[in-house]
């Protein structure tokens, strides 16, 4: 299992290939990124990220072979790609202020990815998450079933970690579900949140719940008011996780950026839906039953969605 991590010299990508290593389900991860100049010095954040993984290796106890480079022919034949290049977002900026200067870098990198590895599974990370899932989709000509964009993992992990803290209980007994775009319309479904299998409904008044609704909503951007820039550990830990359950054939259900074509009444989009990941990618969509209220405001997400495509349009001409 090979597995080439592109901006791997930024945070996030820095998350994920660690992430990888840990788990040390892959023999092989490739960090990739662009060398950076400073006072006429060039440097490589992915080759000095991935030494000092490596390093970790007799501490972690991984065998997984971490190196950095910035050449793309080194991630020839990569089972799976975790696309992490781009901007992050600066306080005031929303995920959609990126759209052109991220579909430009993403472009190039889906193109390029595809060029080595045409058997690939590509997972990606940037932002605005599912217009750049698009633009990898278009860019690498890959088949939907192994183009999916790293999300929903990510939001359901707040979103679980907010109610654990509240309930007084592991995060790992928490179970939920979130649909739609990668931004403030996203859509958590307390009719699909359990804890140890009980209703989150029935443990947890609805003002409280509502209110850590909003908060998982607005989770990315609570985090760049704190730092100044946008979250890493989350983000590359979640993208980790999808590569090890294909890697490992896992059929995890994990709510992603899935091309849809009629699923819950949307198509020719990427958005978060629920789906079965393992060998090959993306197995299986799956369609929970939505009340009115929960179809209306996956169509409003949609909508934000439909929009930064046909920005993307012009922009990209796709
Ligand atoms: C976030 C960014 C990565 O939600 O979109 O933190």
């Amino acid at each position: 299992m090979k597995i080439s991590v592109v901006g791997a010299g930024g945070n996030v990508g820095a998350a994920a290939a660690l992430t990888i290593a840990q788990r040390d389900f892959a023999q092989e991860v490739v960090a990739i990124d662009l060398e950076i100049k400073r006072e006429d010095r060039t440097f490589n954040p992915a080759k000095g990220r991935a030494l000092d993984q490596w390093h970790t290796s007799p501490i972690h106890l991984f065998d997984t072979r971490v190196h950095g480079t910035t050449d793309y022919a080194a991630t020839s034949d990569s089972d799976i790609c975790i696309i992490t290049a781009g901007v992050p977002r600066r306080p005031g900026m929303s995920r959609d202020d990126l759209l052109s200067t991220n579909a430009e870098i993403v472009r190039p990198v889906a193109e390029k990815l595809a060029h080595y590895s045409p058997g690939t599974i590509l997972i990606v990370v940037s932002n605005p998450l599912d217009a750049m899932t698009y633009v990898a989709y278009r860019a690498s000509g890959l088949p939907a079933e192994r183009v999916m964009g790293m999300a929903g993992l990510l939001d359901t992990a707040r979103f679980r970690a907010f109610l654990a803290e509240e309930l007084a209980v592991s995060p790992k007994d928490i179970q939920t579900q979130i649909l739609g775009g990668h931004g403030d319309t996203m859509v958590p479904l307390p009719r699909y949140t359990t804890v140890a299998g009980i209703p989150v409904t029935q443990l947890i008044s609805g003002e409280k719940l509502d209110a850590i609704i909003e908060r998982t909503k607005f989770g990315g951007g609570e985090f760049v008011g704190i730092m100044g820039t946008s979250a890493w550990y989350a983000p590359g830990a979640a993208a980790a996780q999808m590569a090890e359950a294909i890697a490992l054939d896992q059929n995890r259900i994990f709510p992603c950026a899935a091309w849809l074509t009629g699923q819950y009444g949307l198509k020719d989009l990427f958005v978060g839906v629920p789906v079965k990941l393992g060998k090959g990618g993306i197995k299986q969509i799956l369609e929970l039953e939505l009340d009115a209220d929960e179809k209306a405001l996956l169509e409003t997400s949609a909508q934000d969605v439909r929009r930064s495509f046909e920005d993307l349009g012009r922009l990209m001409q796709f």
